[in-house]
């Protein structure tokens, strides 16, 4: 690993912007998180700019998915106000599937998408007119190589830029998301998971786009469950976003106590403390009961990494750690 030497001038160092700045010889990663906020979606907002050691956020997308897109967007903007981050562009992204039904949604994460505890939205929340295709298309070309796409809703966004551009999935790092059950029953029905469910369409672009690919499937984020003793070590934080992240999670946990989209970020984080098997992975499309299935067998060369084990403790401490060091 080179080390990095650092020659920084006063002003660069005054003026630190949160872009491509090196802390302590190591190489911020930049991602795009494109979500469908939903409460779980926030807990993975908040993680990934607590890691400001090892994240730097380019943008949040937003998506049709757990809520209608302008809920979705209205509440990416709520958990960045939360976190003090009027900085990071929120940009709006597409409103239905590519060609699935437009009208699934998880009620799981209440009317508003975020457990209707009136998370309040501040009206100067500065507004980004580029479109969310867009955005992941011109961050890839400003920072080729180094883009990684953290996709933790239905795969519309990811799917379409993607078709505007075939080479995208050799331009950027890799698109790492929460999505399908590879080995295991889903949610939604015996076969199919939510973010697949919503989209099948989008997800088998992505899977067949050639880019390097990291599923978190239910088969690893199904091992994870909120207890009360993690809202407990929430509430002792005692600062904003643990408050609110405590907040949502009791009232997610009265539907799902399982934490899904946190498990990417905290990969990005710490990726020892899960593993997983190279498989080849493909959507089912077809209409039928098993439509949204993730189908998979293990392939050294397959087009995906499936992640099939966390260790949950770990996961927590790092959740609960990186929360409590709330800047
Ligand atoms: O199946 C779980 C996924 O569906 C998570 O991303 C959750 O936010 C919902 O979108
Ligand atoms: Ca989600």
């Amino acid at each position: 690993m080179l080390s990095f030497r650092r020659k920084v001038s006063k002003s660069a160092q005054d003026g630190a912007t949160k872009r491509a700045k090196i802390q302590k010889g190591r190489t911020l990663q930049k991602i795009i998180i494109d979500c469908d906020p939903g409460i779980d979606d926030a807990v993975a907002i908040f993680l990934a700019l607590a890691a400001r050691d090892d994240i730097e956020v380019l943008g949040i997308t937003c998506v049709k998915g757990n809520v209608g897109l302008d809920k979705t967007y209205r509440n990416a903007q709520r958990i960045c106000a939360a976190a003090g981050r009027l900085d990071i562009p929120v940009l709006r992204g597409i409103a239905r599937p590519i060609l699935a039904p437009a009208d699934l949604a998880a009620s799981v994460h209440g009317v508003d998408g975020l457990g209707d505890i009136d998370l309040p939205l501040p009206d100067d929340f500065p507004e980004t007119k580029t479109h969310a295709v867009d955005f992941i298309r011109q961050q890839v070309e400003k920072y080729p190589g180094e883009v990684v796409v953290c996709a933790i809703g239905p795969l519309t966004n990811v799917a379409v830029a993607l078709l505007f551009d075939p080479l995208l999935g050799e331009k950027l790092r890799s698109i790492v998301f929460m999505g399908g059950a590879a080995y295991c029953p889903g949610n939604m029905n015996d076969f199919a998971e939510f973010n697949f469910m919503v989209d099948p369409h989008a997800a088998e672009i992505v899977l067949q786009s050639g880019a390097q690919l990291v599923m978190f499937g239910l088969d690893v984020t199904q091992q994870t469950r909120i207890e009360e003793l993690h809202l407990a070590r929430l509430r002792q934080n005692g600062n904003v976003c643990s408050d609110i992240a405590e907040r949502l999670l009791t009232a997610y946990a009265k539907g799902d106590q399982h934490l899904h989209d946190p498990c990417v970020v905290a990969w990005l984080i710490e990726p020892s403390i899960f593993s997983g098997t190279q498989s080849r992975v493909r959507i089912v499309t077809e209409p039928g009961p098993q439509f949204g299935r993730s189908m998979a067998n293990i392939d050294p060369h397959g087009n995906c990494l499936v992640m099939t084990q966390v260790d949950q403790q770990r996961l927590f401490s790092i959740l609960l750690s990186k929360l409590a060091q709330w800047p």
